[in-house]
């Protein structure tokens, strides 16, 4: 079984996507704060938000904002985890573990994680198997450096890391791409629409079919107006201004006309 229950109804009603990557940000009273702000708002506008959301907080804080989501139709995802499903792994979280806490998303191959942590992209190919195994769907972040766009080989490296990092069967109920150019993420720089739409489109064709495109850096209030309405663009990944219940809020709500 892939996902949870929540998760399918939600699929079956809002294709688009806004998730909320707390990152390593949060002692237990601001995440319970932040997870109850959110779930008041959901509550006080129902079915009419939109878009499916998601909160991804550090693992710490899994078991106490899994709590207080339950029942809002907001869902929780784990940040990465370990391809073992168990083990002397010192430090480490499995797919299994994350999906015992009710999440039903992971982010892998997040930047942080390729540039911090030297993963590559055998290694996410591997956590994404990992994470089906466990019935989590996967959002695989794949993006380019400064030098690299610079340079002039974004679309090339984003294609390799698509090609080395997707397992094979991937579905659009297992996998969620989110392109964040590495030079946008908490910078407060965006890539310009054109070459967002540029790229989710080139995503787009590499993927299979349904498979949602998320744009991720420095998404924020004053700039998802004109980032998420973009052709190709599902959703969006938001780290900074996800810890702000009115900022994350403000981006969910850009779907809400639709
Ligand atoms: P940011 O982070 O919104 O703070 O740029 C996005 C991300 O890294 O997922």
């Amino acid at each position: 079984m892939i996902g949870t229950v929540q998760r399918g109804r939600n699929m079956a009603t809002k294709t688009k996507l806004v998730a909320g990557n707390w990152k390593m940000n949060g002692l237990r009273q601001d995440g319970a704060m932040l997870a109850h702000a959110l779930k008041e708002r959901a509550a006080a506008v129902g079915e009419t938000q939109g878009c499916e959301i998601l909160l991804c907080p550090p693992a710490t804080l899994l078991s106490e904002v899994g709590g207080i989501l339950a029942g809002s139709g907001i869902g929780l995802g784990g940040q990465d985890c370990h391809a073992a499903p168990k083990g002397a792994y010192t430090g480490d979280i499995s797919a299994e573990m994350l999906a015992d806490l009710g999440c039903s998303y992971v982010i892998l191959g997040h930047s942080e994680r390729r540039h911090g942590h030297g993963e590559t992209d055998a290694q996410i190919r591997d956590k994404i198997a990992a994470a089906w195994r466990a019935g989590l769907a996967a959002i695989l972040c794949v993006g380019e450096t400064r030098e690299q766009r610079q340079a002039g080989s974004a679309g090339e490296i984003v294609s390799s890391q698509l090609d080395g990092s997707i397992p094979r069967g991937a579905t659009a109920a297992t996998l969620v791409i989110a392109y964040e150019p590495v030079w946008a993420i908490g910078t407060g720089l965006t890539a310009t629409t054109e070459d967002i739409a540029a790229m989710h489109a080139e995503i787009r064709r590499r993927t299979p079919a349904g498979v949602r495109i998320l744009y991720g850096g420095s998404v924020n209030p004053g700039n998802c107006d004109a980032i998420l309405p973009l052709p190709d663009v599902d959703g969006a990944l938001v780290g900074g201004a996800s810890l702000n219940a009115d900022d994350f809020w403000a981006i969910v709500r850009s779907y809400a006309a639709e």
